[in-house]
This record gives structure tokens, sequence and C-alpha cells, in this order.
């Protein structure tokens, strides 16, 4: 089916100048970037992206990598776009994470690791709508 699913670039691989080079290996595997925007979350915008986390031991943490320094977030869209980003990715712990995979090039560990993908369609809906108006989200027509 046709999905969207909400990417993220964080602040390492921000930092490290590949938000190009992140975009090229989603085009190139098929997703259109349909909506985009650079920003600086503050630490209430983290904790409210990441509310599910929020009992867990790595949350202070998170929170803080997340809003230290500006990310990348898109709107992606394609035929299973959810699982294709996912499989893209690789692994959330990149020690993990298959070879040419984005974390495998791009992060250095679990709690630093490049990029951030919705997990599940209804996952995608509200991490999108947690970013984006329906007017940000520019349909093709070419
Ligand atoms: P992300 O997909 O952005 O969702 C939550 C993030 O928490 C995850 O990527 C990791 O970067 C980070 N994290 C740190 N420790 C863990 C852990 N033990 N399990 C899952 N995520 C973790």
């Amino acid at each position: 089916a046709l999905e969207r699913t909400l990417s993220m670039i964080k602040p390492d691989a921000v930092g490290k100048n590949v938000i190009g080079a992140i975009y090229n290996r989603f085009e190139t595997s098929g997703l259109r970037i349909v909506a985009a925007k650079m920003m600086h979350l503050s630490k209430e915008q983290a904790e409210g992206f990441y509310a599910e986390h929020s009992e867990r031991p790595f949350f202070g943490a998170l929170v803080d990598f997340m809003t230290s320094g500006p990310i990348m977030v898109s709107v992606l869209e394609g035929e299973n776009a959810v699982l294709r980003h996912r499989e893209i990715m690789g692994a959330t712990n990149p020690a993990e994470a298959l070879a040419g995979t984005l974390r495998a090039d791009y992060a250095e560990t679990i709690d630093e690791n490049a990029v951030h993908g919705s997990d599940a369609v209804e996952s995608a809906a509200r991490e999108i709508a947690y970013f984006f108006s329906d007017e940000e989200i520019c349909a093709r027509t070419r």
C-alpha cells in the first residue's frame, strides 16, 4: 500500500553533514520526500514526541541528545514506506545494524543512532501530525 512515514535525521547526523547522503538513500530506494523542515527541538517538543518512552531509563539522555542540535524532520511517501524506511535505517542499535544501512554507516551508539523512523502505520500518522499540518505535506503533481 502507498504509505507515509515520519523520518528524523538526528543531531549527530546533521552534525556530520550527511543530510544529503541520507536523503539520497531514501530517493534511490523509491521513497519520496513530501514534506521537510529543519528544527531545533525544545525540551518540551522532544519530551512530547518521545512520550511513550517517558518511563524508560534512557529517557533523560534521549531528550538531552535530541535537543543538542538541529534535526531534519521529513515525511516520506512510497509503497510500504514504513517498513522500507525501517529497512534502510537498520537496527536501533548500530552494533546490530546490517552493512549498508544508515545506522551501520552513520551511527555510533544506540543513544546517538543518526535517524528515527515510525515503527508502524498508526504511529506514523501520529508522528507526522506532531510535526506537520496537512497544508505542509505536498502532494506530487508531476
Ligand atoms: P528511536 O527510534 O529514535 O526511538 C527511541 C530512541 O531511544 C531510540 O531510537 C534510541 O536512539 C534510544 N534508545 C536508547 N536506549 C535504548 C534502548 N535500550 N532501547 C530502545 N531505544 C533506546
